[in-house]
């Protein structure tokens, strides 16, 4: 288990576990790979994050993890797996949230990409993420990091 703190000051625990937190989430946010690039979305007022959002009523997280995809990026996923799970304790309220990774080879033109201006690829991301104005506060704790280290074992046979 990771413990730290978010940009917003907030405190976050991370872990690689099966579902530590709740085994039904209500979050959910999926680091997506388009062949050997990065697919984010650009959140009109948060900036450049990978996709993600709220498990609807009667869907599963996973379930959610894909649509989310779809609707912010046009993403048709291919394979994805569960990573980890977090709980940030907020300021007004606690949200739990489960990280997923994806393969998503195939991007289909949507006519609404919902709170965000769509698909955004990106070969590498900044070193400076942290500083970086055009990225949303999702990016900019160490849930990135660790997360991606995670992805980088995390290979599909
Ligand atoms: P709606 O207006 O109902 O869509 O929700 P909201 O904007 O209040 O956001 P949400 O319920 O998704 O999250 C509430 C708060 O939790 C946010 O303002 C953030 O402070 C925090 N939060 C949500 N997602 C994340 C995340 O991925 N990482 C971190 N560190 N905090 C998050």
């Amino acid at each position: 288990m990771y413990i730290f703190k978010d940009y917003y000051n907030n405190e976050v625990k991370l872990s690689f576990d099966d579902h530590p937190f709740s085994k039904k989430p209500k979050h959910v946010w999926t680091i997506c790979k388009h062949n050997s690039s990065w697919l984010l979305t650009e959140h009109k007022d948060r900036g450049m994050e990978f996709p993600g959002g709220k498990v609807e009523p009667g869907e599963t997280a996973e379930y959610a993890a894909i649509r989310e995809v779809k609707e912010e990026t046009g993403g048709v996923v291919d394979r994805i797996t569960y990573v980890g799970q977090y709980y940030v304790t907020g300021k007004s309220g606690n949200i739990i949230k489960n990280v997923y990774y994806a393969e998503v080879p195939e991007l289909i033109k949507q006519p609404t990409y919902y709170e965000t201006n769509g698909p955004v690829i990106l070969k590498a991301l900044p070193a400076n993420i942290k500083q970086h104005h055009l990225f949303s506060f999702m990016m900019k704790d160490d849930v990135l990091s660790y997360c991606l280290q995670k992805v980088e074992k995390i290979r599909f046979e």
